[in-house]
């Protein structure tokens, strides 16, 4: 979609008003009976208000008071996708959007789920001419949005739903080689800096992890490695984004177990794209802010040498874990990461994957979780930004008790801790491989929507990108 500052509206211009109790209705170039129309519709709360007037259509997006202002930002996402499919009904192609109401920009946020509504991966259908949305262009007058305001939504944007396409990809075509490749010609694109490790590389460097995981595949795995570094950045030592780059979870050997849990599972990379494309919206807006995105990435597969449960696995800082469950593979491969990140000495790092059924079962499909050893401050900070885009965090604990499940009697770890808490002692494994303020997101609830609803459109969900996005902003301007 492409996001267009306009000065003014022009008078034929089909609009979206997003309109509350203090909107001045006598400014908007209504005649008496659409007036009287509009009071009776917002008495009635009937919305959206739809006036036809034949040579453009309006809409009236109307928002009752709200105690909670994050639940009010979601209401205009969401109402945005409402007015999208009466948009696409009527086969229009561009319309504006004004904020008529008192609600400070609301047309950013009426703005993102508009786009993220119209959203359609569209790449393999033959008959993608004739499902197409016709909407392909919002304006938004200086008003109700600044020409740099705009300039920053539409790469936010487009990185966010870059990420659903690359969660969409199939498998087929969606190797880590390729992700790599995507990776690579984002940085082109954006100005960060992309080094890519071949399997050989990876070799050199024994990350066991990652190289266990790929035993079974056909596929080499890969090592990325993204790196955004302005002269006028506000931190010295990085913060540091690390990705779970399973690019199909097959189980390996430990196949998955019950009917239809394989089906989506080539969303296991969610957490990599997250990382690669807030990584590209942070560069492409130049946010003042040193960051590294690290992607461990490989399928998950049962092939004839795969590792098997049993195995003993030395990992990159030389830890040795006993594996006894192939599916258990994302920690295989993001411990390594995190031994690797130790070298920047970075003053935080995130890592963000789809690491457990356990979150799901904890949250269903309303939030990740976090859980964090760094300061309360950014932890705080994290979970802001999670209610800001609605992304919510719930944390969890990292209590040391829980690491108990998680010992080998032949080895340092296991990759396994029993059925309870499974998302905990996943963190507490991961948690031995730092050695810095560190924070976990398990996104396994929301990387994929089974089905659509508003704004969160069906298949790859794309979150993260506004998550690590708004989280990184936010830190810049406080310096
Ligand atoms: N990729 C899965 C987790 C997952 C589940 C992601 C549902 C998205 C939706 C992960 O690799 C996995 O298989 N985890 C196992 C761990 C278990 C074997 C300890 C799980 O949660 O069942
Ligand atoms: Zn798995
Ligand atoms: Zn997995």
């Amino acid at each position: 979609m492409q996001l267009q500052s306009v000065a003014k509206l022009q008078p034929n211009q089909s609009v979206v008003y997003i309109a509350d109790a203090h909107t001045q209705w006598e400014l908007l170039d209504f005649n008496p009976e659409q007036l009287a129309f509009i009071k009776h519709q917002v008495a009635a709360e009937a919305f959206p208000i739809v006036i036809n007037d034949y040579h453009r259509l309006r809409i009236i997006s109307y928002f009752n008071k709200q105690a909670d202002v994050h639940i009010a930002h979601e209401n205009c996402r969401i109402a945005a996708a409402d007015a999208v499919q009466l948009i696409n009904k009527y086969k229009l192609d561009q319309v504006a959007i004004t904020n008529e109401s008192s609600i400070p920009n609301a047309a950013w946020y009426f703005t993102e789920g508009a786009v993220l509504a119209n959203y359609q991966f569209l790449k393999y259908r033959n008959d993608a001419n004739k499902i197409a949305n016709s909407l392909k262009t919002i304006l938004l007058p200086q008003d109700s949005a600044t020409p740099q305001e705009v300039t920053e939504l539409q790469h936010l944007l487009d990185a966010a739903c870059m990420a659903r396409d690359l969660i969409n990809e199939p498998p087929v075509y969606q190797t880590a080689q390729h992700l790599a490749n995507e990776f690579k010609a984002m940085g082109k694109k954006a100005g960060f800096k992309t080094t890519v490790f071949d399997k050989k590389k990876i070799e050199s460097l024994k990350m066991g992890g990652l190289l266990a995981v790929n035993r079974g595949s056909q596929d080499p795995p890969t090592f990325t490695i993204m790196e955004w570094k302005p002269k006028n950045a506000i931190n010295k030592n990085p913060i540091i984004l690390v990705g779970k780059g399973v690019v199909f979870d097959t189980g390996g050997l430990s196949l998955k177990p019950t009917l239809n849990s394989m089906d989506f599972m080539k969303c296991d990379m969610a957490g990599a794209v997250a990382v690669g494309c807030a990584m590209y919206a942070t560069a492409i807006n130049k946010l003042p802010v040193y960051v590294i995105g690290l992607v461990p990435a490989t399928d998950n597969r049962p092939g004839e040498n795969a590792y098997v449960p049993g195995d003993v696995v030395t990992m990159y800082d030389g830890t040795t874990v006993e594996v006894l469950n192939t599916d258990a593979e994302g920690r295989m491969i993001l411990a390594d990461a995190l031994s690797y990140a130790k070298q920047y000495n970075p003053e935080l790092v995130i890592d963000i994957a789809t690491l457990t059924g356990a979150a799901s079962f904890a949250v269903g499909t309303q939030g990740m979780l976090l859980m964090s050893n760094a300061s309360r401050k950014d932890t705080k900070a994290i979970k802001k930004s999670g209610l800001e885009v609605y992304e919510r965090l719930v944390e969890m604990p990292l209590w040391h008790e829980y690491l108990e499940q998680m010992k080998s009697d032949i080895a340092d770890l296991k990759n396994v801790g029993g059925s309870e808490a499974g998302a905990i002692t996943a963190a507490k494994f991961l948690e031995h491989f730092t050695a810095y303020p560190w924070m976990h997101i398990d996104m396994a609830p929301v990387a994929w929507n089974m089905s659509g609803k508003n704004y969160r459109v069906k298949n790859g969900s794309g979150k993260g990108v506004r998550l690590f996005y708004q989280f990184l902003k936010t830190r810049c301007a406080q310096g």
